[in-house]
C-alpha cells in the first residue's frame, strides 16, 4: 500500500471527543487545525484552558497551542490540509429519542468548499448505521470526487480519554480500500492496534453494539436488584457471591446508568435496526426506571411528609465519579434533582469532588461539604462513585446525622460502614435497611 499523507489534520468540533483527539495528534507532531464554533469555548482554549475536566488536558493544550495545534472558529482557507475529522455532537431528541444528525450535516457542508481530491474525511461522531454513506457522502460528492471517506468511532471513557486514545484499538471502516488505508495510516500514528472492518457500516455499528451491551449488563444487574429487594435479600451480597471464583459470571453491580453516550447510543442502535429490538429496548427502560425507584424509596422513607419539608443532600453530580469528570450531561443526579423539584423539594444541599460550586449553584443547590450536608439532611443521596469517598469516615459522620434520617447509596460505596448501624436508615439499589422514620 502506498502511504497517504495525513499529517495536516483539521478537527471540527472541540468537545470531549474532538479536543482530546486534536491534542493527542498535535502532541505526536501532526499539524492540527482545531475548529470550534462556540466562541466562549474557543476563547478559553486559546488561553490554554479546556471547558471540561480531563486529566492532563490543559497541560497538553498549553504545550501544543500555537505550534502544532492551531485554533480557529472556521476552517482556514488555503492551508495544506489533507484530512478532516468531524467530531461534532449527535444528541437524541428528548421526546422522539431519534438521533439528530444536523450538526454532522452542517459540519460536512463546511468542509465542502475546502475539499480536494486525495483528502481524507473521517467521521468520528456516533451516528446511525448508514449515515456516513447516506448523509455525509452525498454532501461531499456534490462538489468533489477522488476524496477518501472513513468512519472511525470514538470509544474512550471520559476521564481517561488521553490515555485510552493511545491504548485502545481503533476501529476503522472505509468507503473503499483506499479510504480504509488512509484512515489506518492516520490512526496508526496514535494507536498500537487497528481493527480494519469490512465496511463503513461495520465500523458504525461496532460503537453502538459496544455501548448497548454495556447498558444491557447494567440493566440485568438492576433487574436482579429489584428481585432481591422484593425477596428481602441484599443484591450486592447475592451478586458478589455469584461472581466469586466462578469463571462463567461477571455480573455487574446494580447502579445508575447515565452519561451522554450510554443514554443515547442504544436508541441510535434501535433507530438503525430493521429487526427485533425488544431486548435493547427493555434494558434501556429498566435503567431509565432506576431513578424512579430511588424517588420511591425516598418517599416511602419520609412517609407522608411533603418533600418541600424535607432537607436533602445530594453528593456526586457528575454522571460518574471514576474515572472522574465534571460532565453533567445525562447525569442521574440531575434527573433526581429535577424529580425532587417537581415534587416541590426546595431545600437541597449539594457536593461534588469535581463539579465546581458555581455549576452547582446554577443547578439551584447550595454547595456544602459532605460533613455539613450529612449533618443537616433528612435524606442524603450518593449519586456517583468518586474514589475520594473511600477517604470518608462514613461510620462516624452517619452518627452525627439526625436519628432516623436516610442515606441512599446509589453506588454501594458504604455498605460495610452503614449496613449494621441502628442510627439511620440505609438503602442502595437492591438493599434496604430501615430504622424508625423521621
Ligand atoms: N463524550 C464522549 O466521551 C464520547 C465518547 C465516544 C463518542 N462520542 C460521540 O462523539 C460525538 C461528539 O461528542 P462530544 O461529547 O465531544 O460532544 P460535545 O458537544 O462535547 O462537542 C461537540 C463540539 O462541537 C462544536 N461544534 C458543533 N458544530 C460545529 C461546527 N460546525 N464547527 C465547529 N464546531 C462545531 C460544539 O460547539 C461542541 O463544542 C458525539 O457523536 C458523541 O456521541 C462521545
Amino acid at each position: 500500500m502506498e502511504s497517504k499523507k495525513v499529517d495536516n489534520v483539521c478537527v471540527i468540533g472541540l468537545g470531549y471527543v474532538g479536543l482530546t483527539l486534536a491534542v493527542t495528534l498535535a502532541e505526536k507532531g501532526l499539524t492540527v487545525f482545531g475548529i470550534e464554533k462556540n466562541e466562549k469555548i474557543l476563547g478559553d482554549l486559546k488561553k490554554g484552558k479546556s471547558h471540561f475536566h480531563e486529566k492532563g488536558l490543559n497541560e497538553l493544550i498549553q504545550k501544543t497551542k500555537g505550534t502544532t495545534l492551531l485554533l480557529s472558529k472556521e476552517i482556514p482557507a488555503g492551508k495544506a490540509i489533507n484530512c478532516f475529522i468531524i467530531a461534532v455532537s449527535t444528541p437524541i431528541d428528548a421526546i422522539t429519542k431519534l438521533p439528530r444528525i444536523d450538526y454532522i450535516e452542517k459540519a460536512t457542508q463546511e468542509i465542502v468548499p475546502h475539499l480536494q481530491p486525495g483528502q481524507l474525511v473521517v467521521l468520528r461522531s456516533t451516528i446511525p448505521v448508514g449515515a456516513t454513506r447516506n448523509v455525509v457522502l452525498p454532501i461531499l460528492q456534490k462538489k468533489c470526487s477522488g476524496f477518501y471517506l472513513s468512519f472511525c468511532p470514538e470509544r474512550t471513557a471520559e476521564g481517561k480519554a488521553l490515555e485510552e486514545l493511545k491504548t485502545l484499538p481503533q476501529v476503522v471502516g472505509g468507503l473503499d480500500e483506499a479510504s480504509t488505508d488512509a484512515a489506518v495510516e492516520l490512526f496508526s500514528k496514535i494507536s498500537p492496534l487497528i481493527v480494519r472492518t469490512e465496511s463503513l457500516e461495520v465500523a458504525e455499528i461496532v460503537k453502538l453494539v459496544n455501548n448497548s451491551y454495556r447498558d444491557m449488563m447494567f440493566a440485568y444487574a438492576n433487574q436482579i436488584a429489584l428481585i432481591c429487594k422484593s425477596l428481602h435479600l441484599d443484591a450486592k451480597d447475592v451478586i458478589d457471591a455469584a461472581n466469586l471464583g466462578y469463571p462463567r459470571a461477571d455480573i455487574k453491580l446494580p447502579g445508575l446508568v447515565g452519561g451522554f453516550c450510554l443514554e443515547k447510543d442504544p436508541y441510535i442502535l434501535m433507530t438503525s435496526a430493521k429487526s427485533d429490538i425488544s431486548l435493547i429496548k427493555a434494558a434501556k427502560q429498566i435503567n431509565e426506571n432506576t431513578i424512579y425507584h430511588i424517588l420511591d424509596s425516598i418517599k416511602s422513607h419520609v412517609k407522608r411528609k411533603p418533600l418541600k419539608d424535607v432537607k436533602f443532600f445530594i453528593s456526586g453530580f457528575a454522571f460518574k465519579g471514576d474515572p472522574e469528570t465534571d460532565d453533567l450531561r445525562s447525569s442521574q443526579a440531575i434527573k433526581l434533582l429535577e424529580l425532587l423539584k417537581k415534587n416541590k423539594a426546595n431545600n437541597i444541599l449539594g457536593h461534588d469532588f469535581i463539579v465546581s460550586q458555581k455549576q452547582m449553584k446554577n443547578l439551584g443547590v447550595v454547595p456544602v461539604s459532605i460533613e455539613k450536608g450529612l449533618k443537616e439532611a433528612d435524606v442524603a443521596v450518593f449519586m456517583n462513585n468518586h474514589r475520594s469517598y473511600a477517604n470518608v469516615n462514613m461510620e462516624l459522620l452517619a452518627k452525627k446525622m439526625k436519628k432516623g434520617s436516610l442515606i441512599f447509596d446509589g453506588w454501594h460505596i458504604f455498605p460495610e460502614q452503614l449496613k449494621h448501624n441502628d442510627h439511620i436508615a440505609y438503602e442502595s439499589i437492591g438493599f434496604s435497611k430501615r430504622v424508625e422514620k423521621i
